[in-house]
Parts: C-alpha cells; structure tokens; sequence
C-alpha cells in the first residue's frame, strides 16, 4: 500500500492537505499521524512536524517538506538520516514575483513616504526617479530569485543578484560567493532576501550588511525570520542607515501580539503571505515522487541536508 503521512503542528493545514490529497492523488492513501496506518507510511510529507513524529515510523524512506524550504526539519534532533525533497510550485514563482514588484514599487515610487504624510496632512511629493536609476538587490538566485530578478529586471530596474556559485541570468548582474557580497550590497537602495535559512545563512541581515547599502536604503525579507538580527535593524532604522522595512517572516509565526516588531517605526508587517505553494501542486509532487520511489527512478527536487537547502 503507497502510504503517505501527514505531519505537521498547524491542525489547519492538516486538514486542507487531507482534502487536497483526496482530489489530486487518490492513488495514495493518506493519513495524519494518529492513525495505526501511520507506521506503514513511506514517505512523509511535513511542515514544522513535532520533534520525534518523524523517528517514530518504521518504514519511512522519504521526508517530503510541503514548502520551498526545509529548515523548519532541523528542529527535530531525531530527523531520521533519510532522502529530503521540497515542493517547486510555478505558482509560487508567480505569488512571490506579485509580491516584490508591490515591494519595490512602494519604496522606488515613495508609496511609504506618501502614506506617512497623509497621516500628518501633509502634501509633499517624493522624489521621483526612473527605474533604471533605482538599484534593486537579490539575496539568493535559486527557483524564487532568479524569476524575481529577471522580472524586475525587465521592468527596468537596475538589478543585481547574489547566490553561491555563479549565475548568468538576462538583465541581472550578477555575484557569486561570501567574497562577492559587499560588492553586490555596495549602494543598494532595496535588498530583498530570498535565501534558503542555513547554518551560513542564519542573521545574515545584520549591521555588517546594512552597512553596505546605500542610505536610506529599504529591506524587503521574504526568506526566514532567522536571516533578520531585529536588534540591528532597529538601530539601522533608528540612525536612518534604512528608511524601512517590509517583513514577512518571522521566528515565531503568528508573530505574538505584544512583539516589539509590530510597533517598530518603519516596520512593515505582512503574515507569511507572500506565496506558498498549492495544497493540489504538493500532493501532486508528493504523489509524483511516490511513483518514482516505486519505479527506482531519480526523486525530484531533492535538497542537499548539509548545505540545508
Ligand atoms: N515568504 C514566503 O512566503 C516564502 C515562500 C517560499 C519560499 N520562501 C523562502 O525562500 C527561500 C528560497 O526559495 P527557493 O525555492 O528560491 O530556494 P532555492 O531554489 O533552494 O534557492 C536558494 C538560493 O540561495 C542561494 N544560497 C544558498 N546559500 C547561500 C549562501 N550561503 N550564500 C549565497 N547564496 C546562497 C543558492 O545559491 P546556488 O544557486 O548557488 O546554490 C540559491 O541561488 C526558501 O528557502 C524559503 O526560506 C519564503
């Protein structure tokens, strides 16, 4: 029997992933951990599933994150030794692409200059300048950020893009390696992260980053609550080194109601919301990596555990 589990703390997502398995992969039976069916699983399919929910099954072969990322398995110490794959959904190219271009639109136009203004009833209008003349960075060039960086790219912005090996990608400059990130940071006006969160990654937005964007400068971060030093950023928007900041993750989601962050001047809060992929795009990849766990055929999408991504 091809059995699939279903893991996670968020009783919500458990739910619409039932309904979604039901639809697009009846070929599979599924199940939510408390189910005696549970210990035949083969493949786990998680998002923040409870520590030792994944060393419990017997004849688990592959953990399958239900999200671009897999960082939310390293914190279970007892995360079995066993293949990961991810989900790469078009779809969320596309949220996410929506969401930055809203992003660096309201910093490049001056959108938060303007809003700020009407609350004092003040009329003034911001400077206005082409988009070729606005300097837009990219943290990570991987299914998210390559997409975003040539999008914003062929809208005419002046682009640049950083990742770990080099890239060549129409109308973006770009850098590659730890040697290369101030030459890539040097006098952007807004940075936007798109990394996976890794032991090399973790508060990576930090003061030595600010430091090299121009002033005034704005953060956009879309990757992980754990890129961002908040200590940092608030003195980077204390000293007007940044003008602001749109955040859409956090260490802790939902980001608790009396959290410094939600009141902080320049601070911009969406919940995680700038894309995810389609409950029906993961049970059909789940479903699609079932057939070739069966067959003996390459699994898509796999991640590297020690690089974390
Ligand atoms: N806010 C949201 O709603 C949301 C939704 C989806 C995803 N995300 C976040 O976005 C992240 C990226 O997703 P993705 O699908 O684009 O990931 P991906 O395809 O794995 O790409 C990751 C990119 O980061 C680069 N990178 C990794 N470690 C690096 C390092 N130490 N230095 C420089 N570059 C490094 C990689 O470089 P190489 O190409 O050279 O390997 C790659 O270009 C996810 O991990 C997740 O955290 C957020």
């Amino acid at each position: 029997m091809n059995t699939v589990v279903l893991l996670s703390r968020d009783t919500l997502l458990l739910k619409q992933l039932q309904a979604a398995f039901a639809r697009s992969a009846p070929q599979l039976t599924t199940v939510l951990a408390d189910d005696p069916l549970a210990r035949n699983a083969q493949i786990a399919a998680c998002w923040f599933p409870l520590p030792g929910s994944l060393a419990a099954l017997p004849n688990l072969q592959v953990i399958h994150s239900v999200a671009a990322g897999i960082d939310h398995l390293e914190n279970d110490p007892s995360c079995p030794d066993l293949p990961v794959c991810r989900v790469v959904d078009p779809g969320h190219r596309q949220g996410m692409t929506e969401y930055v271009r809203w992003a660096v639109i309201h910093y490049h136009r001056g959108f938060d200059q303007v809003l700020e203004q009407q609350r004092q009833q003040h009329w003034e209008r911001p400077l206005q300048r082409a988009a070729g003349q606005f300097k837009v960075g990219v943290m990570g060039l991987g299914s998210l950020g390559s997409a975003i960086s040539q999008d914003l790219a062929a809208s005419g912005y002046d682009v640049r893009g950083w990742a770990r090996g080099s890239k060549a990608l129409t109308g973006v400059q770009t850098f590659a390696g730890a040697q290369n990130l101030n030459p890539f940071l040097d006098g952007v006006e807004v940075l936007i992260n798109l990394l996976p969160l890794t032991r090399e990654t973790r508060g990576i937005l930090g003061q030595s980053t600010f430091e090299q964007l121009a002033n005034g400068a704005a953060l956009v971060n879309c990757g992980r609550g754990g890129h961002l030093d908040i200590d940092d950023l608030e003195q980077a928007l204390k000293r007007g080194k940044l003008r602001g900041a749109l955040l859409d993750v956090f260490e802790q989601e939902p980001l608790p109601a009396d959290h410094r962050l939600w009141t902080m001047p320049g601070v911009t809060i969406t919940p995680h919301m700038a894309s995810a992929a389609s409950h029906d795009c993961i049970a059909e990849q789940v479903a699609e990596n079932f057939r070739r766990l069966n067959a003996d055929e390459p699994l898509l999408n796999c991640a590297d555990r020690l690089l974390g991504y």
